[in-house]
C-alpha cells in the first residue's frame, strides 16, 4: 500500500512530498533458520517487520525436510503463510572417483527431494500471491572439483522451479536462489573467502525474491552472477 503525505511549508512555496511505503507484513516460514544463510535471512526479514517462523529439525514446531510426514505436520501446525523460504538441504562434497551410493542418496534425498517435498506440501498452506523460495547454489553453473553431486542437485532444483512455476495459480510464485560460496562457510572450510559475500549480503537475494515479482527463475546474489 502506498500512502502519499503532502505537507505545506510555512513559506508557502515548497511542497514536501513524503512517500511512505507501507509494506504488507508477511507471515514467513524460514526452514534452516539456524544455519549460516537461513539465520541471516530470518534476521533480515524480522528487521523488515515480517512475522518469521524460524524452523529446523531442532525448532518447535520442528521440520525435517527428509521426512515427508514431518513436513505435513509442520505446515499443519504453522497454518497459512505468505512465504516459505527453504535454506537447507545437504549434498555430498566429494570427488567423482570417491562418490558412492550413500553420497548419491544423501544428495538426492536431502537437498533435492527434501526441498521438492517442502514445496509440494508447503503449497497447500501458501496463500494466493505467496512465494516459495528454495536454495540451489551457483555450483549449478560454475562447478569446481568435488562438486558433481552438488552441481547436479542445484541444476535439478532450477529445472524443478522453472517447471513448477507453470503450474502455480492465483499469483503464487516459486524461485530458486543460487548463492555463491558464503564467506562464513568458505572460511570455516579453510578456503580463500576474500571474494565471497557474507551471509547478510546473501540474505538480500532472498528478500528480493520475496518482495519481487519473479517466478520460475533463478536468482543470484548481486555481483555474483554465473561466470
Ligand atoms: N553456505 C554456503 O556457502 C552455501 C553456498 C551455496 C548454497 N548453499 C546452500 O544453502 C543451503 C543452506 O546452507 P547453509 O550453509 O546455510 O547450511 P547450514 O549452515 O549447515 O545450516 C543448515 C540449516 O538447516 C537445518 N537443517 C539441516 N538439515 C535439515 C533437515 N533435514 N530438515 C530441516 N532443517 C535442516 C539446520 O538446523 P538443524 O540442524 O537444527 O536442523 C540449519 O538451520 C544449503 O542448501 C546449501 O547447499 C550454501
Amino acid at each position: 500500500m502506498v500512502t502519499v503525505k503532502r505537507r505545506h511549508c510555512d513559506a508557502g512555496t515548497i511542497f514536501v512530498i513524503e512517500l511512505l511505503i507501507k509494506q504488507k507484513i508477511m507471515k514467513i516460514a524460514v526452514i534452516g533458520a539456524t544455519g549460516t544463510i537461513g539465520k541471516a535471512v530470518a534476521e533480515l526479514l524480522k528487521e523488515k517487520g515480517h512475522e518469521v517462523i524460524e524452523a529446523s529439525r531442532s525448532s518447535n514446531p520442528k521440520i525435517d525436510i527428509t521426512e515427508p510426514l514431518q513436513i505435513d505436520r509442520f505446515f499443519d501446525q504453522v497454518g497459512e503463510v505468505d512465504a516459505i523460504v527453504s535454506a537447507t538441504g545437504s549434498a555430498a562434497f566429494v570427488a567423482l572417483d570417491k562418490i558412492d551410493a550413500d553420497d548419491i542418496q544423501l544428495s538426492l534425498h536431502s537437498k533435492l527431494m527434501g526441498q521438492i517435498n517442502t514445496v509440494r506440501k508447503g503449497l497447500k498452506k501458501l496463500k494466493p500471491n505467496g512465494v516459495i523460495v528454495i536454495t540451489g547454489g551457483i555450483l549449478a553453473y560454475n562447478p569446481g572439483p568435488q562438486t558433481a553431486m552438488i552441481a547436479m542437485v542445484n541444476a535439478g532444483l532450477e529445472g524443478f522451479t522453472r517447471g513448477a512455476a507453470l503450474d502455480l495459480t492465483e499469483g503464487r510464485r516459486i524461485v530458486v536462489v543460487h548463492p555463491p560460496w558464503v564467506m562464513e562457510t568458505a572460511t570455516a572450510l579453510g578456503m580463500d573467502a576474500k571474494n565471497c559475500p557474507d551471509a547478510a549480503t546473501v540474505a538480500k537475494a532472498y528478500l528480493d525474491a520475496i518482495e519481487g515479482q519473479q517466478n520460475g527463475v533463478p536468482i543470484f546474489v548481486e555481483g555474483y552472477l554465473p561466470a
